[in-house]
């Protein structure tokens, strides 16, 4: 079959997005196959969602003390989130101001960050120490030369970064979801469980698998349906920023883990799958929680970082054991049936199929208008 060229497939993926926006849910059908699987669709949507808009890249316990980083690659830019030991957490570009190296690896304590290639060094505020044998440089001041600040805002727990300059806080573009979740105080929980992973599917369908309530019952039918079956699954009004659905509990969470006091008894006992696209997913409970921060490799890999986060300092190693051993349970199960969704999506006889109830497959529909929102309004570049 011969190659379309480029313009025209974005134009098609375009036109596919344009004509769902507005719709309503009863009329919602799955995406073509191609939005998951062209490695084309996949470097707009790199560019255009996540070098554009807020996405997550952890928690604030992650570096919660001085000297504290982890390095990672986001779509492409080598970034390195530090606590100063002047006390301020940054996200700078992990790229050194010399020839171009990547600097910090992985994570850990620093007191500096050691460029390999030079040597060149730079504090935890990204201000360069030392550039060796640079003193006779008549061009050249070191004391102006620090690793450029990405633009980062902290909330519920989480650190949010934005490469676009001017992109509005995303605290403000998330007061739709405050209500909601506020009671549940996911600031305060603290990190017990994390992993990081790449995963051999499209970031959407990962994404789309932990936002949708369908599935629970007949893919996790010994694990999760006993706890949070399908049909207690209701969707959550979409705001600006953000999507969701509640999950009831089959049984009443045992009394001494009913977390924050603030919490009326309902909320105590419903779980809050919320998304807040394009990278953070979080599966908000009364005694712990989880979340996901996605971002794509390619078109059939995405790299996931998961945690869970627990409310109180009453847990015993082995509540905790059996929660991550119950979360594992369940991802892995997500893990091999996306193997074969990213499969069947590259399939010639692969069609968009029709979406369940609101309740159900509602939040998919909800991710399909920010696609539709997020991708066919012009806006200004990145790189600015
Ligand atoms: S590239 Fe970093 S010290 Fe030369
Ligand atoms: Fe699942």
């Amino acid at each position: 079959m011969a190659s379309i060229p480029k313009k025209a497939q974005t134009a098609r993926f375009l036109k596919a997005l344009q004509s769902i926006k507005g719709k309503p849910y009863e009329r919602g059908f799955s995406l073509p196959g191609a939005f998951y699987t062209d490695p084309l669709w996949t470097q707009i949507e790199s560019s255009e969602l996540f070098a554009r808009d807020w996405f997550c890249v952890g928690r604030v316990e992650e570096v919660g003390q001085p000297g504290d980083f982890f390095s990672f690659d986001h779509v492409g830019e080598p970034l390195l989130v530090v606590h100063g030991r002047d006390g301020v957490i940054r996200v700078l570009a992990n790229v050194c101001r010399h020839r171009g190296t990547v600097i910090a690896e992985g994570s850990g304590n620093t007191r500096k960050f050691l460029c390999p290639y030079h040597h060149w060094a730079y504090d935890t505020t990204g201000q360069l120490l030392n550039a060796p044998h640079l003193e006779s440089h008549e061009a050249f001041n070191m004391r102006q030369c620090r690793l450029p600040e990405i633009k980062c805002e902290f909330w519920q727990g989480f650190i949010f970064a934005n490469l676009n300059t001017r992109a509005a806080g995303i605290g403000k573009q998330l007061e739709a979801l405050d209500p909601v979740i506020k009671n549940y105080h996911l600031e305060q929980m603290s990190l017990r469980y994390l992993a990081d992973e790449t995963w051999e599917t499209n970031w959407k369908c990962l994404l789309e698998n932990f936002m949708e309530g369908y599935h629970l019952t007949p893919l996790h039918k010994d694990t999760l349906h006993k706890v949070n079956p399908s049909r207690l699954c209701s969707h959550l009004a979409p705001g600006k920023r953000h999507f969701g659905y509640s999950v009831g509990f089959t049984t009443r969470v045992p009394k001494g883990r009913v977390g924050h006091p603030d919490l009326t008894e309902e909320e105590g006992n419903t779980c809050v799958m919320f998304a807040v696209p394009p990278g953070l997913l979080v599966g908000l409970g009364s005694d712990y929680s989880s979340f996901l921060c996605i971002r794509p490799e390619s078109a059939d890999r995405v790299r996931v970082k998961m945690g869970l986060v627990f409310f109180g300092d009453h847990w015993a190693q082995r509540d905790v054991d059996k929660a991550v051993k119950l979360f594992q349970h369940t991802m892995d199960e997500d893990k091999q049936v996306l193997l074969r969704v990213q499969q069947g999506l590259g399939s010639r006889y692969h069609a968009p199929g029709p979406l369940a109830s609101r309740n159900l497959e509602g939040t998919i529909w909800d991710f399909y208008q920010y696609l539709s929102h997020s991708l066919t309004t012009a806006k200004k570049s990145t790189r600015n």
